[in-house]
Formats: C-alpha cells, sequence, structure tokens
C-alpha cells in the first residue's frame, strides 16, 4: 500500500487559568471531526491539542489558589484531558508548554533569532493586558473609557477588562522588518488566511503598520527562561506559538525526518480573537527563523449566550458536561457543527438544541435506523436480504443517485470548513431513505405470498435503504463518532473507528468506501436500542 499523506492540523493550546468551557471545547470539536474526515479520506493524520501554561495569567490565577504555577497547572489538566475524552476527541498528540522537550524548543528558536539579531534589548513602557497576555500601543486605546473599579486604567480594547501600565527593561523582536514580507505573502497566497473577512482584517492591520514586539518579561517568573538573559522569561505567545513545531520534533536532531514530514502544518484552528498572534506573529517568526509557514489559518467565530461572547470571566459560560449528560456525545457534537456556521459568530440556545436534537438526529436518522432495522427483522429473517432477483433492476436508483454525488459534496464542504453543508448535503440522503420507505411500503409488500414479484422487490427496496444507512454511517463518522460505530456493528461489518489512522488500519478511503453496493448480502441485523432517544 503506498504511504499516506501526512495531514497535520492543530487547535490553540488553551490557558490553565480555568477549567474548559463551551467556547473552547468548540474549537477542538470541530478540529476533532476535521480530523477524522481526513482520517477517513485517507490522510495520515497528525491532530494536536493542549495547554499553554505558562504567563502572568497563569501565574496570577495558581497566587489567588494559594498554589505554585506548577502545582496549579497539574490541578488542572486533568480537566481538560477529561473532557476530551468525554467529548471523543482524538487528538493524537497532547502538548504541554511545561514539557521539557517543549521548552528546549522554545530556547533554540530564541538563541536563534537572538543570534540573527532579530531578537534585540530595550525598554518596553505601555500598556498590557493579563487576561488576553497582549501588550497595546497607546494608538490602540480609547483614554477616555477608564475602569469603574479602583484601578482607573484603560480598558483593553478586545476583551474590555481594566490594562495594567508595564515598564521594563526586556527584549524585542523585530516585528516591524517583516512587514512588507508580511504584505507580499499575504498577496501570493490568498488562502492563508481564512475566512474572507478575517484575512481583510489582518491586511488592513498590518498595512497599519507593525511595530517590534517585546518577547520576554522580567517581572514574570512562570516561564521559559531566555537561554542567554535567565532573569527573564519568554513572553507567553512567543512561548506557546511555539507548541505547534516542538510537538512535531524542532530543533530535536533525533526527530528531524519526523519534523520535515509533519511541518508545515496543513491547518492551524483559531478563534477570531487571536489571529494577529496567529497570522502576523507567527509567521514572521517562522519567516525569521527560515522554517516554511503553515497552509492555512482559519479563524471561527464566538458562541454567544443571548447576544454576549461566551466567557468565563462574564459568567455565562456553560459546563460541557452538563450537555453532554443531556444531549450525549454525539448529539453535543452535532449541535455545534451543524447549527452555528463555522466562521461566523453564532447564538446557540437550549431550545434550537433540542430542536437539532430531536429533529435530525431522534426523528431523522435514529428513526430511520430503528424502523429499517425492525423491518428487517420481520420480513428477512433479520439479515441483509439479497436484492438480486427484483425484476426491476432500477429499484432503488433514488437511492443510489443521491449517495452517488454525495462524496463530492461532502468533500467540498469539509474542504471549505463548512460543517453545516456538509451535514446537509448526508442529510439529503437520510431523508431521501426516510421518503422511499413511506413510498415503497415493504409493509404492504410483506404481505404478498412467498416468490412473488413483490417479495422480490421488497428484498431490494430493504437493500437500498440498508445500503443508504450504510453509506450515511460512514459520512457522519466524522461528527457522530458513537452513532456511526453502533450502526456498522449493528449491520454487522467490521469496526468503524477514524480515531487514529492506525485504528482505521487497512479500510479503503471514504470515496470508495461510500460506492453504492458495499453492504454485503446475508449480514445478521441487530435490531438494538434508539440510537437517540427523543428528549
Ligand atoms: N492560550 C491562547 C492560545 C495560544 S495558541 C498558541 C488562548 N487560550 S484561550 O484558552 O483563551 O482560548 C483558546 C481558544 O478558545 C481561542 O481560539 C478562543 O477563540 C476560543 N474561545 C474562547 N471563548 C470562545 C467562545 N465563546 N466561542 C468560541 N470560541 C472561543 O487564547
Amino acid at each position: 500500500m503506498p504511504e499516506k499523506r501526512s495531514y497535520y492540523l492543530t487547535t490553540p493550546i488553551y490557558y490553565v487559568n480555568a477549567a474548559p468551557h463551551l467556547g473552547t471545547a468548540y474549537t477542538t470539536v470541530a478540529a476533532d471531526a476535521l480530523a477524522r474526515y481526513q482520517r477517513l479520506n485517507g490522510r495520515d493524520v497528525l491532530f494536536l491539542t493542549g495547554l499553554d501554561e505558562h504567563g502572568q495569567k497563569v501565574e496570577e490565577a495558581a497566587t489567588a489558589h494559594d498554589c505554585t504555577p506548577r502545582e496549579w497547572v497539574d490541578r488542572l489538566a486533568p480537566a481538560f484531558t477529561e473532557l476530551w475524552r468525554q467529548l471523543a476527541i482524538s487528538n493524537d498528540r497532547w502538548v504541554r508548554t511545561t514539557d521539557p522537550e517543549h521548552e528546549r524548543a522554545v530556547q533554540t528558536l530564541a538563541q536563534q533569532l537572538y543570534d540573527t539579531g532579530d531578537i534585540y534589548p530595550g525598554t518596553y513602557e505601555g500598556w498590557y493586558c493579563v487576561p488576553d497576555e497582549a501588550y497595546w500601543a497607546q494608538s490602540d486605546l480609547d483614554m477616555h473609557a477608564h475602569d469603574a473599579g479602583e484601578t482607573d486604567a484603560p480598558l483593553c480594547p478586545d476583551c474590555g477588562r481594566p490594562l495594567r501600565y508595564v515598564e521594563e527593561q526586556n527584549y524585542f523582536f523585530r516585528l516591524s522588518k517583516y512587514q512588507d514580507w508580511l504584505l507580499g505573502y499575504y498577496e501570493q497566497h490568498p488562502d492563508f488566511i481564512g475566512p474572507e473577512t478575517r484575512r481583510n482584517e489582518v491586511v488592513s492591520f498590518v498595512r497599519g503598520g507593525l511595530k517590534d514586539l517585546s518577547i520576554s518579561r522580567a517581572n514574570v517568573k512562570w516561564g521559559v527562561p531566555l537561554p542567554w538573559d535567565a532573569d527573564h522569561t519568554m513572553y507567553v505567545w512567543f512561548d506557546a506559538l511555539i507548541n505547534y513545531i516542538s510537538a512535531v520534533g524542532y530543533g530535536d536532531k533525533a526527530r528531524f525526518a519526523e519534523f520535515t514530514r509533519r511541518w508545515p502544518a496543513n491547518l492551524h484552528f483559531v478563534g477570531k480573537d487571536i489571529i494577529r498572534f496567529h497570522c502576523v506573529i507567527w509567521p514572521a517568526m517562522l519567516h525569521a527563523a527560515r522554517l516554511p509557514l503553515p497552509e492555512r489559518i482559519f479563524a471561527h467565530g464566538f458562541l454567544l449566550a443571548k447576544g454576549e461572547k461566551m466567557s468565563k470571566s462574564k459568567g455565562n459560560a456553560t459546563a460541557p458536561a452538563e450537555l453532554i449528560e443531556r444531549f450525549g456525545v454525539d448529539g453535543y457534537r452535532y449541535y455545534f457543527l451543524r447549527d452555528v456556521s463555522f466562521g461566523t459568530d453564532g447564538s446557540i440556545s437550549d431550545e434550537a438544541m433540542v430542536q437539532r436534537y430531536n429533529g435530525d438526529l431522534a426523528n431523522d436518522w435514529g428513526n430511520l435506523c430503528s424502523r429499517l432495522f425492525n423491518m428487517a427483522h420481520k420480513y428477512c429473517g433479520g439479515v441483509v436480504p439479497d436484492p438480486a432477483n427484483c425484476a426491476n433492476a432500477e429499484e432503488g436508483a433514488v437511492l443510489r443517485d443521491v449517495a452517488a454525488g454525495l462524496y463530492a459534496r461532502v468533500d467540498a464542504a469539509f474542504a471549505a470548513l463548512d460543517y453545516a453543508a456538509a451535514l446537509e448535503a448526508i442529510w439529503d440522503l437520510v431523508k431521501a431513505a426516510n421518503r422511499y420507505l413511506e413510498e415503497s411500503a415493504p409493509w404492504t409488500l410483506a404481505k404478498a405470498e412467498e416468490g412473488s414479484t413483490e417479495q422480490a422487490r421488497l428484498a431490494a427496496v430493504l437493500y437500498s435503504a440498508l445500503e443508504a444507512v450504510r453509506i450515511i454511517a460512514l459520512f457522519t463518522a466524522p461528527v457522530l463518532p458513537l452513532a456511526s460505530a453502533e450502526v456498522f456493528a449493528r449491520l454487522g461489518l467490521s469496526a468503524l473507528d477514524c480515531s487514529s489512522t492506525e485504528a482505521l488500519g487497512a479500510l479503503p478511503p471514504l470515496e470508495q468506501l461510500t460506492t453504492w453496493g458495499g453492504l454485503p448480502v446475508g449480514n445478521e441485523i441487530v435490531i438494538g436500542d434508539p440510537l437517540f432517544p427523543r428528549l
């Protein structure tokens, strides 16, 4: 078998200042669905996620909880791994910025930029947002808007929380030097940043002029020490961005082959609030270090609760565990990918979630499976019937035709990161199968006597619907991994597990798998419990 092509995708690494919420889970679920899709599509996937553990924000969270930063991150890290387990997140690798290999990689890259003169000493004086770990130039601030509380400081233009004044000796990265180069790069690589609105935003930001960036902190102890000046720790964003290369062996001679196979990444998923870091600073860092740039960076929007960004600090963030409990893992994943358009902000609500669950999952998809599996037992002895004796060779063509066009539609939708469109396309087949059963009325055909043309047609009708179910289970597996695995088991097929390239084994790629006629006649069918019990 020829070697599978690499597909490397990443999520942002999450701050360990509080437990994960729906917003952080959103990026991870979307990335997971894509990772699973690419595995099914025949790629050798490396899906990376992890934790951003250094910096002032984490240091202060630890102090507030009377423990050391090390104790704090170790105490909180399991909340993330546990949630990813509950949500069936199939990351192939897990990075923590306190991993010694990561810290070494950070030092290697920093030293290189220091040696080439891209990092130089200077003095920083200005405003800093601790929750965002971001510097702000005076010109970005509205000096009339002040904190109503005790600090009287100007507010962060991004998150609206009071800024802090910082004045310290530190080191700078020559970001300004790369301004023209960056603009040229965006121009020559129109797909580098998506969606279009974010690309435009980044371009106009860079056109507005770049200043050199302070990349070390003298007063923050919780971080990676600079190799040439141990009184400074690395600015947390500089440290964190490097996770994308440290996780695949950057700077480690023994892992050179792995690094060249995996890097550059195919895709970085980010939220729209962190595009400057990913689309401006990160490419400049890589270019300065003579490393290739990721193929694409895609920014999704925010989940809004009653019109406001859902966040820990606003106290409007629902705990994912509650929703998993009610809707199940698949119900949870389905809702966020189907109902919220990826790339723009999306309001979420309990009513919408119940509606999607009951309508699409319980009524359409779950019900199709249970009525069909029941009919297979009632009319065909519980096995996949043989369609060969049906006089009409065109029986089931309505389903075969929808199925035939599906791969191209779904693949295009995944390539565009349009999850809702992918699911909508698949639902065309779900709905067609339900309609087909209504119209061909197997319960009437079953009344005809043994050996009749109606009985032969019945076998072909049920075969066609069962085959549609097999194909739907394959296409929905990236979003509904548990239900798909279950449907495969009930159809007597070998396991469908796209949680890792190895788990998929020698399964042919999705396009081939979804070709009509793959369901073996005679397979035993299990009725089982409803896949999505109505709420
Ligand atoms: N640690 C940095 C990322 C470093 S990557 C080298 C960070 N962490 S974060 O935990 O604050 O946020 C991580 C991601 O969660 C961001 O992409 C952010 O957009 C996303 N979300 C946080 N709240 C969100 C919503 N309410 N809705 C959707 N996503 C949001 O930033």
